[in-house]
């Protein structure tokens, strides 16, 4: 239940903060969660391209909130498409306790 929430929240902030592509981010939204293929690519991303400038970060140490902020800092970082965005975002909110 947390989970859905955190998702659906955090596809609001998308929606909000990527004005540019809204017509995009809108489709998105529209499949709200994601499939375990996609968060399994998630987790793949989020070891291959997160760990480049620092040390990979424990899913742990923030809480789904925070972990939005940090993922719309660190996706540009990373070079991730609003997809990859996403299951990454999933993938660290799926292993939280
Ligand atoms: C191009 C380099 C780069 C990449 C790639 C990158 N980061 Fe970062 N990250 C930084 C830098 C620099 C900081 C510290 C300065 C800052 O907060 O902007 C940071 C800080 C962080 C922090 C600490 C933030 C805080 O408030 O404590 C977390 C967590 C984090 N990154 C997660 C990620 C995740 C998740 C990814 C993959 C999507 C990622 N980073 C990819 C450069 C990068």
């Amino acid at each position: 239940m947390k989970k859905i929430i955190a998702a659906a929240s955090f596809t609001a902030i998308l929606l909000v903060s990527c004005t540019p592509k809204a017509s995009t981010s809108a489709a998105t939204a529209g499949t709200s969660t994601s499939t375990v293929e996609q968060i399994a690519q998630g987790k793949t991303i989020f070891e291959s391209s997160c760990g480049r400038c620092h040390k990979l970060p424990d899913p742990a140490s923030h809480n789904p909130v925070q972990w939005v902020g940090i993922m719309n800092a660190m996706a540009p970082k990373a070079k991730l498409n609003d997809d990859q965005h996403k299951w990454v975002y999933d993938y660290i909110i799926s292993v939280q306790k």
